[in-house]
């Protein structure tokens, strides 16, 4: 769009953003962030869009992950170490299991802001604003902690840059390279996944030894010693993208510098919103939400307003609809995008349609609920003859008991153990590598009934 401004957004109804009250301090938070450079290059947004074009035609699978909201208390190279090695994990078993290139996409580096369902918390009868993620406000119970303050994105900027140079160190510096296979293994727990990985790993070090012994040296090669591993986050908290939005050198164009992707919320993604025009106007690739209350009349003009030129990789339709019931929402929603031709990437959040609260109190999500949306997102695309092209979940490296079930079954008894979410619960390390193999298993069904329809 040729005469869209970074600004436009301010002039549209907004939703689920932060009253900051010192309007001074939020505008010189504004203008230093301006000066800042760009967390990622508008070249690596435009190699992202290619990947995910491939994935739009069943060509490569996207494997979106990491924390539902990103602490500034948590932040370790540690923890971006497990969460990318259970990353790497995944995306093994499903090149392995599947026989596709992955995309990865980590939760990371930039998912700060969240979406809240109410305003306001009460607890034993006192009514606070809610925590709305760690670049607003603060997660403690008591009125200072709750007043969003803008110099929190400056600390968010800070750690996003921190955790990409680390995630861009471990991508290329040796720690991602495919002879590591087993390596990633080391502190795995027993259990039934982990045999299963460490299994598959085997085959895949007998594979380079058999290469090797064949005269292909697999340890010159780039795409077996490095990874292309990318970020996202939602575009949320649309003061920050604003200053963080760029000029592409190349192509003249409005780019959001804050992360590869971006994406809208399931609560903000109203046509004539503040976050769809803000979102309609960078070239970076983008995800949308799509929930129960998607309507066909507004996926049409959100496809339209978003996608104008119907671009391959531009535009990935996040459904997150909850088991038992994507049968009711996404065939109409398929049936949608049919009619208006639209290039999209299908993508399932099996997560944000599964959170329930456990008898402990403890907000949660069954495992046997993820494992089900997925299965009847695969199922569906099946009999629609669509792209089932990936899946997008909130998981951590870290032992956590916050989703209940798996294969070492968390028990709502269990869920006091380690609940460390400052959001919504994350899949553990065990459950992640659990979902994969699932996932692999839906693929390769795929292909080879694509394959016997070949004969
Ligand atoms: C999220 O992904 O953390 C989120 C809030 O999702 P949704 O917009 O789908 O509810
Ligand atoms: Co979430």
């Amino acid at each position: 769009m040729t005469n869209w401004q970074k600004s436009d957004w301010r002039a549209k109804p907004r939703v689920q953003m932060p009253e900051y009250t010192d309007v001074a301090a939020l505008n010189a938070v504004e203008a230093q962030l301006a000066k800042y450079p760009p967390l990622v290059f508008a070249g690596e947004a435009r190699r992202l869009k290619a990947a995910l074009a491939d994935v739009s035609n069943g060509d490569a699978f996207l494997l979106q992950g990491g924390d539902c909201a990103e602490s500034f208390a948590e932040f370790s190279a540690d923890t971006i170490r497990d969460t990318f090695k259970v990353m790497l994990q995944m995306a093994m078993v499903l090149t392995y299991g599947a026989k596709v290139p992955v995309v990865k996409v980590g939760r990371m580096a930039g998912q700060f802001a969240k979406p809240r369902s109410a305003p306001t918390e009460v607890i034993d009868g006192i009514e606070l604003p809610s925590y709305r993620g760690d670049i607003i406000n603060d997660l403690p119970f008591t009125a200072e902690a709750r007043i969003p303050n803008p110099q929190k994105m400056l600390q968010a900027y800070t750690q996003a840059a921190a955790s990409l140079n680390l995630l861009r160190a471990f991508s290329t510096g040796g720690y991602a390279d495919v002879h590591q296979v087993h390596a990633w293994t080391l502190g795995f727990a027993s259990g039934d996944n982990a045999s299963k990985y460490r299994e598959m790993a085997q085959r895949i070090s007998d594979t380079l030894d058999f290469m090797r012994a064949a005269g292909v040296d697999s340890n010159r090669s780039q795409t077996l010693q490095t990874v292309d591993f990318y970020t996202c986050h939602e575009a949320l908290l649309l003061e920050y993208e604003e200053a963080l939005c760029r000029i592409d050198s190349t192509t003249g164009l409005p780019v959001a510098g804050s992360g590869h992707m971006l994406w809208i919320g399931d609560r903000t993604r109203q046509p004539d919103g503040a976050h769809v025009e803000f979102l309609s106007g960078v070239q970076n690739p983008i995800g949308m939400k799509c929930g129960p209350s998607m309507t066909e009349d507004d996926l049409k003009r959100l496809l339209a307003k978003l996608n104008p030129e119907n671009e391959a990789g531009r535009l990935t339709l996040i459904t997150r609809f909850g088991a038992g019931v994507v049968g009711d929402h996404l065939p109409r929603l398929i049936k949608t995008v049919q009619s208006e031709g639209a290039n999209v990437v299908w993508t399932c959040d099996p997560m944000h349609g599964n959170t329930i609260k456990s008898t402990t109190g403890y907000k949660t999500r069954p495992f046997e609920s993820v494992l089900r949306e997925v299965r009847e997102f695969f199922a569906i695309h099946k009999s629609e003859s669509t792209i089932p092209g990936g899946v997008h979940f909130e998981m951590t490296g870290q032992d956590v008991t916050e989703c209940t079930g798996g294969v070492r079954a968390v028990t709502d008894e269990d869920l006091s153990d380690r609940y460390h979410t400052a959001c919504d619960p994350r899949l553990n390390a065990s459950q992640s590598l659990e979902l994969a193999f699932l996932v692999a298993e839906e693929l390769s069904d795929l292909r080879q009934s694509k394959q016997a329809q070949a004969v």
